[in-house]
């Protein structure tokens, strides 16, 4: 299928538009957001700030969540998911940038942005859903994602995220899930901090690094689900705050 969207009354595809082929990170002067501090030494240093944009922002800070959205939407060969222009429903609708600092005459780059949709099912444990995620590609392999994804989960808790690249695949592999039960009575399983017990009795207890037990109360006896970490995650975890 041919990538391509309407943009401003006319076809934009890789086909036709040199412009297409353009990645110029928007600068912003103001922004407007609760700004979220990532954990990693390396973001610490390059001064890489992530931002949880609010209902008072400004249309330069949905500009540019909605040109990364457009990223999004040209490297996945997705519908486009957001627009600057569509009235955001703030209490379903959660906007993400990630910004560098600026040069001499704008204060921010954009290096990426990222939504999440809340789930309006009728699920017991309310949850988020992944809408779209972009990185710049000069910004990736530094672990912007990856650090930013211990702050999504603590602050959503429970996070629905259907991969739609091997990265992302790659990424998630061996991630504590929270089994929760969907509008259609379906098994969900939703990225959380803590793994959950698979039989239903809620979030495991770690017992030592990496491995988690239920050990929830059965009448004499106890629940015995248990979950190990993988070693991959359990060495990026101690490796994440020396990078
Ligand atoms: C997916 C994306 C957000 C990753 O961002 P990033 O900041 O570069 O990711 P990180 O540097 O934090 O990498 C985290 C992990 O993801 C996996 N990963 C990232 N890029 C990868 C790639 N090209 N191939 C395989 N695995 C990859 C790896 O497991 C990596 O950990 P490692 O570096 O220890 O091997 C970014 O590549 C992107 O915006 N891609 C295009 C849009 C997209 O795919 N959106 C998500 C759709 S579900
Ligand atoms: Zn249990």
């Amino acid at each position: 299928m041919i990538a391509q969207y309407k943009h401003k009354g006319y076809k934009f595809s890789e086909f036709a538009q040199e412009s297409w082929w353009k990645i110029e990170a928007p600068k912003l002067q103001n922004l407007v957001g609760r700004q979220h501090p990532m954990p990693g030494k390396r973001q610490q240093r390059t001064g890489l700030t992530l931002w949880e944009l609010e209902a008072r922002c400004g249309q330069g800070e949905l500009e540019a969540a909605s040109w990364c959205a457009k990223g999004w939407t040209r490297e996945l060969d997705q519908d486009p998911p957001f627009n600057a222009r569509s009235r955001v429903d703030w209490d379903a609708y959660s906007l993400w940038l990630w910004t560098l600092p600026g040069g001499m005459s704008w204060r921010f780059t954009v290096v990426g942005g990222c939504a999440f949709a809340r789930d309006i099912g009728i699920s017991h444990d309310p949850f988020w859903t992944l809408h779209w995620l972009w990185i710049h590609p000069f910004s990736r392999h530094r672990g912007v994602w990856a650090e930013s994804f211990a702050v999504f989960v603590q602050r959503f808790h429970l996070l629905q995220i259907h991969p739609l690249t091997s990265a992302m695949q790659r990424f998630l592999a061996g991630r504590p899930t929270h089994p929760v039960r969907g509008s259609a009575g379906e098994m969900l399983q939703l990225f959380a901090r803590e793994p959950g017990c698979k039989k239903g009795h809620g979030p495991m207890v770690e017992h030592t690094p990496g491995l988690w037990l239920c050990g929830a109360r059965l009448g004499d006896d106890i629940c015995r689900e248990k979950w190990a970490a993988p070693a991959l995650l359990r060495s990026a975890s101690s490796a994440a705050s020396t990078r």
